[in-house]
């Protein structure tokens, strides 16, 4: 659709979570003068950031060492991290957070004044940061959401960003949004900018069962590939391993049981109460989350379960209250007292490790076009993310794009018409496709159910009506997009490897697959 309006700014940067706001609030440090635009799909505080339990993982003690945090980083990532770009994260991590708790951010600290550091599963030291027990998320989304409110950074909300602009040279020269409800700028308009960051976060909402919020379907990888931008390593969707589970039934965002719970002495047992993580990893409960996640779907098959149970009723009702004060009230919701009763777990689509590839300045395949936080893929995840680095990337990368954003200052493009054809899928496909992929493409897919999704995928393209242009539809159709990809990835990578776990292929495999899978719309299978 035409642009029935259009906002001039320097940079605009599609999204509010940690990676967005901190980009923004970074650049307009540097450069006050700039006109900064934030444009986000719900309000400036919605998002994954928020949701987020576990921490910040950053060498803090001085008895940790970024060699440290960077070999537990690769050793998750089994093989596929790019060492340049987790060396960057961890080195330039500790200052990234302290920065940020200048920007207002309050951390849990011990009687002396210090940050409180905990573990969570893949970390051989104590070096997550956590605020409020287990509400961390929370309370870095509040200080940027107050920093950028008290700073001159404008912000749209409710703003669905539908396509990159270009100018004649393939320039990023701004994007298009659907606006609902915002005055003058209501409908569909166009921000014209000198540089685009995508910080559109996760795809979660591809699947049927997930912690991500309704908002996170894979925007900002769909309006990328849309772009002519490549994407890396979809396939690897990790699972966290102990979502609280409500019933076959339950679909949408579902209540995380945070590893740091387990960090600090909790165990996963069956339905006899038996452990069995102990054997299976040398750090049993608390090893990389791929491994916990693969022991308990082994475990549930083996006992007919449909779910396992993370027993921390040791803690006492105060170290509930007090550590996991989140965590607590919501299993009390949900009618389980973890003080009296193991919980319920099972695995739920939590994070995409791949996104849209950029370098080491957060450079997408597109000049101008940047991409931050978990719609990116910087190689710091690799095939399996390690706890608690993904808001320590998001805060490293934003500053390194603000940085080259500066130094570069692109100069500003006239956009193009855009003469592509663009479909619509039908809203009501959401529902079918979330299904489809978590019965074929979740934590255990194989050559027969992958294609059965893509053939699903392939049919839920063709609407027997005409479709409305509105967020449902746009949303539906990135939703296909990026579901079609991860497939197409998961089909393609014939091996066993971190997250991607592939029963017909059940080892890993180094002569073939040490590398990495990238795809473009025109990609086979997509
Ligand atoms: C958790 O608290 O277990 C989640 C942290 C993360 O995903 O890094």
């Amino acid at each position: 659709p035409s642009p029935g309006w259009t906002v001039e700014a320097d940079v605009v940067v599609v999204g509010s979570g940690v990676a967005g706001l901190t980009l923004a609030l970074r650049y307009a440090a540097l450069d006050p003068a700039a006109r900064v635009l934030v444009v986000t799909k719900d309000v400036l505080s919605s998002g994954s950031t928020r949701w987020a339990q576990g921490g910040i993982a950053a060498v803090l003690d001085p008895g940790d060492t970024p060699e440290e945090h960077l070999s537990d980083t690769l050793l998750a990532g089994v093989g596929l991290c790019d060492t340049e770009a987790v060396r960057a994260m961890v080195t330039e991590g500790p200052d990234a957070l302290r920065r940020l708790i200048a920007t207002g951010a309050r951390f849990d600290t011990d009687s002396a004044g210090g940050l409180q550091l905990t573990r969570e599963g893949g970390h051989r030291r104590d070096r997550i940061v956590h605020a409020g027990g287990d509400a961390t998320g929370a309370e870095v989304q509040r200080a940027l959401v107050q920093a950028v409110r008290e700073s001159a950074i404008e912000v749209i909300e409710h703003a669905l960003v539908l396509d990159l602009l270009k100018d004649a040279e393939g320039r990023a020269a701004g994007v298009t949004l659907h606006v609902m409800g915002e005055g003058e700028r209501d409908g569909v308009g166009a921000v014209r900018a000198r540089a685009v960051v995508l910080a559109t976060g996760g795809m979660g909402q591809v699947y049927a069962v997930t912690t991500n919020p309704v908002v996170s379907t894979g925007d900002g990888v769909a309006l990328a590939l849309r772009a002519g931008a490549v994407v890396r390593d979809l396939e690897f969707v990790q699972f966290h391993p102990t979502v609280l589970w409500l019933g076959e039934e339950a679909t949408g965002q579902q209540p995380l049981i945070s590893e740091a719970v387990r960090g600090e002495g909790a165990v996963l047992v069956d339905a006899d109460g038996t452990r069995f993580m102990q054997g299976v990893h040398e750090l049993a409960d608390l090893a990389p989350r791929d491994v916990v996640a693969k022991a308990i779907m082994r475990r549930m098959r083996e006992t007919g379960a449909s779910h396992m149970y993370l027993d921390a009723r040791h803690f006492g009702e105060h170290k509930w209250r007090t550590r996991f004060p989140t965590i607590h009230a919501v299993c009390l919701e949900h009618g389980i007292d973890p003080v009296t009763q193991p919980i319920p777990v099972a695995p739920a689509a939590h994070y995409a490790s791949g996104g849209v590839r950029v370098d080491l300045r957060g450079r997408t395949d597109v000049p101008g076009l940047y991409a931050c936080g978990e719609v990116a893929c910087t190689g710091v995840h690799g095939a399996n993310r390690l706890a608690s680095n993904s808001l320590l990337e998001g805060l490293v990368f934003a500053e390194r794009i603000a940085a080259d954003i500066h130094a570069v200052r692109p100069a500003p493009g006239t956009p193009v018409p855009d003469e592509r054809p663009s479909g619509l899928a039908d809203p009501r496909t959401r529902p079918r496709i979330q299904a489809h992929m978590s019965r074929g493409a979740g934590v255990l897919r194989g050559e027969e159910s992958l294609t059965e999704v893509a053939r699903a995928l392939l049919g839920a393209r063709w609407t027997p009506v005409a479709v409305e242009p509105c967020t449902e539809s746009w949303e539906a159709t990135n939703l296909l997009t990026v579901a079609s990809a991860l497939v197409a990835a998961a089909r393609n990578r014939e091996e066993t490897r971190g997250s991607h776990w592939r029963e017909d292929f059940p080892d890993r495999n180094d002569a073939w697959w040490l590398g990495h899978l990238d795809l473009t719309l025109t990609s086979e299978g997509m």
